[in-house]
């Protein structure tokens, strides 16, 4: 039973406010099921750090996270101090590339007593996967600034989509849909007006598809699926897309759900060559840090999502039941209509959790 290493890397903003708890109810977990667990606190990959040593990460980051089995992350950015594409590109997405998690999947679930904005709806109606490319697409360092500063000032930003890239995503979304009840997958694309990269994906679904002869598939233009994520969220089963469509999808649809506060995220390097990430979807929020009404729901629902990818289904399911339980009977933070602080809803989980959920 050697124990799992779990580098906890907190980050800035409520990322320090969620994090604790995260610990808290994975603690509880990993001591009601028998885990042993190393968990090491890193202190960079900050922009705290930043500010002191003028770099996100040490020069050997990537040595020492290596040997991890996995990265539990909290939220890096705070743009009064540090631009967000210095400490973004200096640390999570750097993560997600060097370490080639190419799935970035993003659960979107409506709970019961958790007030929906979407009229009508009741919880089984929204119970779906974002599936996101999370190397490549449009998000790239490719291109540059041209004629600067004058009239003929030009920016070109290029996006980049390989067919390794894109087949074992696509593929990876195929296998998910194969395990779940309705065996659907939708597939977001833009063919219409992004008239080389995305018709090709397009391409590559389909001949995936042939792979896949059980999953039923429909291609939707991201404009009017993200119209559907809110008239008819219903329809969707696994929801496949390129970086920047998913990212945008991937806070679109908890907004469905009620509040971003809950969505969790699972960076997943399926080949398990280097660690995987797992963290919340939302950011630091600088607008609610220090006053201790973050929802640490996402946080804690990250880590049950790390215990799976290690193994530990049982234990998974434990606390997502627990968080099942506390949305239901309280307490709740502000973003969920109720008064209760962060840690008081991240104790009422870890305590359910302790209790055999
Ligand atoms: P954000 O997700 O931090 O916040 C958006 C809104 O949602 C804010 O009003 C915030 O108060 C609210 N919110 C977010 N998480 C919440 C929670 N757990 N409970 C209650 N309310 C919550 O997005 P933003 O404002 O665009 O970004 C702020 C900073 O975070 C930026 O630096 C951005 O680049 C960074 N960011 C980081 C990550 C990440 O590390 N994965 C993700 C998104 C944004
Ligand atoms: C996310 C975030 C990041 C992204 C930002 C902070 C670079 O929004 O994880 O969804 O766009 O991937
Ligand atoms: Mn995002």
């Amino acid at each position: 039973n050697q124990p799992h290493r779990i580098a906890v890397i907190p980050g800035d903003g409520i990322g320090q406010e969620v994090m604790p708890e995260g610990l808290r109810v994975l603690r509880a977990a990993a001591e009601r099921h028998g885990i042993a667990l190393q968990l090491t606190e890193i202190p960079w990959a900050s922009c705290d750090w930043y500010l002191q040593t003028g770099q996100m990460m040490p020069d050997d980051w990537k040595a020492q996270l290596a040997g991890m089995d996995a990265l539990y992350f909290g939220a890096v950015g705070w743009p009064a101090t540090v631009p967000d594409h210095v400490s973004l590109w200096g640390s999570l997405l750097k993560f997600r590339r060097e370490f080639d998690q190419y799935v970035n999947l993003r659960p979107v679930r409506l709970f019961d007593g958790v007030p929906c904005p979407l009229a009508g709806r009741r919880p089984g109606d929204i119970d779906f996967l974002v599936v996101r490319e999370n190397t490549e697409g449009e998000y790239t360092n490719l291109g540059g600034v041209m004629f600067a500063g004058t009239e003929r000032e030009l920016v070109i930003q290029e996006s980049v989509f390989s067919r390794h890239g894109t087949d074992r995503v696509l593929k990876h979304a195929f296998e998910l849909a194969m395990q779940r009840p309705r065996r659907h997958l939708t597939v977001a694309t833009k063919s219409n007006g992004i008239a080389i990269s995305m018709p090709w994906w397009d391409t590559r679904a389909r001949e995936m598809h042939a792979r896949y002869p059980e999953v039923s598939v429909d291609f939707q233009h991201i404009d009017i699926l993200s119209a559907r994520f809110v008239l008819q969220p219903d329809r969707f089963d696994v929801v496949v897309a390129s970086n920047l469509f998913g990212d945008i999808l991937s806070d679109l649809g908890p907004a469905c759900t009620g509040t971003i506060g809950l969505a969790p995220s699972a960076n997943l390097n399926p080949d398990r060559r280097f660690p995987s990430l797992f963290e919340p979807v939302h950011g630091s929020a600088p607008d609610i840090f220090g006053r201790q009404i973050a929802n640490p729901v996402a946080m804690i629902w990250s880590g049950a999502l790390m215990l799976d990818f290690l193994g530990h289904r049982a234990a998974h399911d434990d606390i997502v039941r627990a968080i099942e339980q506390v949305l239901a009977t309280g307490p709740r933070t502000p973003d969920l209509g109720g008064s209760a602080s962060t840690s008081e809803m991240g104790e009422a989980i870890a305590q359910r959790v302790g209790m055999g959920a």
